[in-house]
């Protein structure tokens, strides 16, 4: 990454190092910026981050793609895992030199940050930060689709397109934890990998995939779990069992495309809307992990359980975050390309070096 800027606003303490995205840019395009920061205000907790997640939404995002990204430039990031190093006015003061996790949607990408206090989620002692990292935003939206909103079961069937990725994979195991059978799409350099994880894979490039879905689920599938949109979502829909689920989450297939990034999400919702109207017994739904977020208090809450369930699974061993790659932060134009290579499994990492 050639572009580094050094921004004098005057702040108090740290020196922070960022990443930020400039406008629509290769990833070549990302700056590392540092600059003063000022002090945690009334409620905030200052955090030096230890690991800070590559996810799809920054594909989206240095494309302009994402649904509601901020006006450039601004610094991406998901979600992050850290250490309170001050707190401000009003926090608990023995948070100081603990660990905890946040989700953001954007600005994780630092070595360190101001977050609101209250949305940090306590990690256990013993727990890698990339670990952690890795199932934050990707554990949180496995662990609610599949629990909260197909409500999966034991001895059932589900689909689960790009099993390799990190929301992906982190669904293939939840589900195999409890005796769900996974059919899940990949390209094949990944087939071995999801095979090892328990999931039966067939080819997402392979124009006959629903074909060799239905063949190893004649009945249809319980739940589809489709972030890829476009035209293939009526295939998913198809694919359902009586009675079964499916659940839109994504729209990585227009990623590429020019033009608004809220069109494919409202037509894609509009379509899932029409779908539930039938009388088929089928469910379409989109999920949005950001959905009651007006709720700031009861939103908190059911994230905190649910990433304390996540924490515990992975704590016991009962699921093993796939990291693709350990990156440093400031080198986070590779980390990204790597995302972007359909070579990886799993979740790329970036490492702040403090
Ligand atoms: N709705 C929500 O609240 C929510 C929350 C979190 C994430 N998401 C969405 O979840 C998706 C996955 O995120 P992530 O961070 O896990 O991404 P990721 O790690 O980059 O994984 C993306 C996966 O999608 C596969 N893929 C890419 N294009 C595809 C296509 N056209 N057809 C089939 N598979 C394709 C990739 O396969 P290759 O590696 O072979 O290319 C990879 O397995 C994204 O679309 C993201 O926007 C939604």
């Amino acid at each position: 990454m050639s572009n580094h800027v050094t921004d004098t606003a005057p702040g108090s303490g740290t020196i922070a190092t960022e990443v930020v995205l400039p406008g629509i840019v290769e990833p070549e395009g990302l700056q590392i910026r540092t600059r003063a920061l000022l002090a945690p205000g009334p409620g905030q907790a200052q955090v030096a981050v230890k690991a800070t997640g590559v996810s799809f939404a920054e594909q989206q995002m240095r494309r302009g793609k994402y649904y509601d990204q901020p006006p450039f430039p601004f610094v991406p990031g998901y979600d992050l895992v850290g250490t309170v190093t001050a707190v401000g006015a009003g926090v608990d003061p023995t948070m100081i030199g603990r660990r905890y996790a946040a989700i953001t949607k954007v600005g994780g990408w630092a070595s360190d940050v101001l977050v609101d206090a209250a949305d940090l989620v306590a990690v256990q002692d013993g727990i890698d930060p990339a670990d952690a990292a890795t199932l934050l935003i990707n554990g949180a939206t496995a662990y609610r689709m599949l629990h909260r909103v197909a409500k999966a079961r034991p001895g059932q069937t589900i689909l689960v397109l790009g099993a390799n990725g990190g929301v992906g994979n982190t669904l293939v195991q939840l589900a195999r934890r409890d005796e769900i059978r996974v059919i899940g799409s990949a390209s094949p350099r990944h087939h071995d990998a999801l095979r090892a994880l328990g999931a039966e894979p067939v080819d997402y490039r392979d124009p006959d995939m629903a074909a060799r879905v239905r063949e190893l689920a004649p009945q249809g599938v319980d739940a589809v779990f489709d972030h890829v949109g476009g035209s293939g979502i009526v295939e998913s829909y198809r694919l359902l069992a009586r009675g079964g689920t499916l659940v839109s989450y994504g729209t990585a297939a227009t990623r590429n495309e020019v033009g608004s990034s809220r069109k494919p999400v409202l037509a894609l919702i509009a379509r899932l809307v029409a779908w539930n109207l039938l009388p088929n017994g089928h469910k379409a739904t989109f999920f949005n992990f950001w959905a009651g977020r007006r709720n700031a208090a009861r939103f908190r809450a059911a994230l905190r359980d649910d990433l304390t369930q996540v924490f515990a699974l992975l704590a016991r061993g009962e699921i093993t975050p796939q990291i693709a790659a350990r990156v440093p932060l400031t080198e986070a134009a590779r980390a990204v390309r790597l995302a972007e290579s359909g070579t990886v499994a799993g979740k790329v990492v970036l490492l702040p070096q403090h």
